[in-house]
């Protein structure tokens, strides 16, 4: 029986300290930090993602703006509301809601947000800071990911790390952030040669694969701990993970479940970063 890392009740307890320093923060600077999220067009999954990050800003006590825009907006003229986010004090982050649609550039898009208020931490100088070791702000699902680890006593260090999907939201950032914690980290994906042998060689293996059901108790060794980082829909519209849950469960040692697991992380690691963003631009 694995023990089951809850990121629903781990994201309670995390807002609840991001609450406390958001206050701190407010008696410090005479303001709270804020979030400011644009959205473009009506795409429902996104719709429902913007709604639970403007929820989570007023759990944490921080100030939240969403901007909703048409989905015919020109391009310049979402690159306009970037500079006037970029440019207002009251704003620390700035989250531009993905997919976009297709006239719009997604580079370009992400390009432009100031790296210190880039919050999702896509901007390439933060991925540079990323890389290097050099960065306060960490990607909020990759981050999410190793949070649950670190806070549920699992030991990163020396340990073979296995994540597949090497995605530049999850996979690739993820990578970086578990050597970081001095994993020995390998990254498979679609071309991997034998990914039932480097998957059952993971004590810790992470699922950012996008298809339901792919890792199956076969693939997992025995003792392992396993994250599931997929959001699938299934035959019945239910919400399911990449992770085979009922068959790979009795084998591991620790799991997160889908939904309930790193899904609220992610959302959690956001308002940490619109924190930690708050509090490096009050440094100055
Ligand atoms: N769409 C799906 N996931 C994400 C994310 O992490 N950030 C943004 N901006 N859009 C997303």
């Amino acid at each position: 029986m694995a023990t089951i890392i809850s990121g629903k009740e781990l994201s309670l307890q995390i807002r609840g300290e991001i609450a406390e320093k958001a206050k701190q923060f407010e008696e410090q600077n005479g303001r709270l930090p804020g979030l400011a999220v644009i959205i473009v067009g009506e795409n429902p999954a996104s719709k429902v993602y913007v709604r639970n990050k403007h929820r989570a800003c007023g759990e944490c006590g921080m100030y939240s703006e969403v901007i909703e825009l048409p989905e015919q907006t020109p391009e310049e003229e979402l690159l306009a509301v970037i500079d006037e986010l970029n440019g207002r004090s009251e704003i620390d982050g700035i989250l531009v809601q993905l997919p976009l649609p297709r006239h719009i550039k997604e580079s370009v898009v992400i390009n432009r947000i100031s790296p210190e208020k880039d919050v999702d931490v896509f901007h390439p100088v933060n991925v540079g800071r990323l890389t290097t070791g050099n960065y306060t702000l960490a990607p909020c699902t990759p981050a999410g990911v190793v949070e649950m680890l670190v806070r549920s006593g699992v030991e990163i260090k020396g340990k073979k790390c296995v994540v597949v999907g090497r995605s530049n939201i999850v996979g690739k950032p993820l990578a970086l952030l578990l050597l970081e914690k001095n994993g020995t980290v390998t990254v498979c994906h679609s071309r991997t040669a034998d990914l039932k042998a480097e998957c059952l060689e993971a004590d810790i293996l992470v699922a950012a694969i996008g298809k339901p059901k792919f890792i199956t108790a076969d693939m997992v060794k025995p003792g392992a701990v396993v994250v599931d980082v997929g959001i699938n829909r299934n035959e019945e519209g239910k919400l399911c993970g990449d992770v085979d849950y009922e068959n790979v469960e009795p084998l591991c040692s620790y799991i997160t479940p889908v939904p309930g697991g790193v899904g609220p992380m992610t959302i959690t690691m956001l308002m940490k970063n619109t924190l930690l963003a708050a509090e490096e631009r009050a440094k100055g």
